[in-house]
């Protein structure tokens, strides 16, 4: 029998491992939600062992144990080093400002493992996301970033079509979005910098009217980039206190593709000849839409990521990860180009 991985997992909230059973429950697997659960999933298929989690809340470390029926848990990081157990892979998903120490005292300690999966946006600043970068290459740990959207097969597809030209050339693309350039934006310019190749400048539309909708230290502002392979992307911002949105709207030559909801619908509208009046063409309202795209099985796909690029050593060439540290870079390197990081 082949053996298996073994998975710490840092942080026990709503991604995590703690989202109410109705919207995630080991009894339910059509919809994976959690890093716990992801991971149980593939003990089952025997790939992977969910052997601890690190929670400061005693509370909720006694409940997630429970949960997902985990044998070890730990107060701390530092707790779990200091004792004999091993993890091939580490998960972080504690709050974003907690990423570069716990990256730091992993990767400074005896019991590196085999690869981090660290949730997006990896580390709290550009500064911090520099330094987790520089320990991963400086110890050799790999570092897969869980920008969501990565692992999603529609996505993966439509970015393919679009840089393969299928659409034609990118004509425009705006984000419609709330709750900070840092917290939710950040998601879009990681699918930019995916699907438009490099970043080529930036600028703030405005200094006034910018929206403090979820942290006085991450508003939401309006934006203008450009891309080498996409002129005009506009960042619009939107007051998310009591409604949050995030929609993209990329417009080719020969389609338009909205992602909506979330980017859990995805409308694709194709270049039609107008039919009134005459010998044009236009992007009409009718659209194929393509749903299903809830990102319910997206984390297994991180988890199958890393196994395959942690199995493919040797001879075989590896397996590339689909969104590393240094993509969580190129978004922070935008951001601290468009405003000034505490
Ligand atoms: N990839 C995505 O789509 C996505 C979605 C949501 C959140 N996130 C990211 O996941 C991370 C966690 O977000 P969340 O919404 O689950 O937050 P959360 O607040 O619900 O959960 C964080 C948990 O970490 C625990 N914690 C605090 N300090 C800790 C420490 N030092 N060590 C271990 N655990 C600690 C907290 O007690 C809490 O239980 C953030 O970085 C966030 O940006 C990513």
């Amino acid at each position: 029998m082949k053996d298996l991985l073994n998975v710490l997992i840092v942080g026990a909230g709503s991604i995590g491992g703690l989202k109410p059973n109705e919207f995630d429950s080991p009894t339910n697997h059509s919809k994976i939600l959690t890093h716990c659960h992801a991971v149980k999933f593939l003990e089952e298929k025997k790939h992977l062992k969910l052997t601890g989690i690190v929670e400061p809340n005693l509370e909720k470390l006694c409940e997630v144990k429970l949960k997902w029926n985990i044998s070890e848990g730990y107060i701390t990081i530092d707790e779990y080093l200091k004792t004999s157990n091993y993890a091939d892979i580490i998960t972080i998903a504690s709050p974003t400002i907690t990423h570069y120490e716990i990256v730091k005292q992993i990767l400074l300690s005896e019991k590196k493992p085999k690869i981090i999966i660290l949730e997006k946006p990896g580390g709290y600043n550009l500064n911090e996301c520099t330094l987790i970068n520089n320990l991963s290459s400086e110890y050799k740990v790999p570092i897969l970033i869980n920008y969501i959207r990565r692992f999603n097969s529609h996505y993966q597809t439509i970015g393919n079509l679009l840089k393969s030209g299928f659409y034609g050339k990118i004509l425009n693309a705006s984000l419609c979005y709330t709750r900070g350039l840092k917290r939710d934006c950040c998601h879009a310019i990681d699918i930019f910098n995916w699907f438009f190749g490099d970043f080529t400048s930036g600028q703030s539309l405005s200094y006034s009217n910018l929206i403090d909708d979820y942290d006085t230290n991450d508003l939401t502002e309006p934006f203008y980039l450009q891309y080498e392979n996409c002129p005009h992307v506009f960042l619009r911002p939107c007051d998310g206190r009591k409604g949050s949105i995030f929609e993209i709207d990329i417009i080719a030559e020969k389609a338009r593709i909205i992602f909506v909801d979330n980017g859990t619908k995805i409308n694709i509208h194709n270049v039609q000849k107008e039919k009134i009046w005459g010998d044009y063409s236009v992007i009409p309202s009718e659209c194929k839409t393509i749903i299903n795209n809830e990102f319910t099985i997206d984390l297994i796909n991180v988890y199958k990521n890393a196994i395959d690029y942690l199995s493919s050593t040797g001879d075989i060439a590896r397996k590339k990860l689909c969104c590393t540290i240094d993509d969580a870079l190129n978004v922070y390197k935008i951001i601290d180009n468009l405003r000034y990081e505490e």
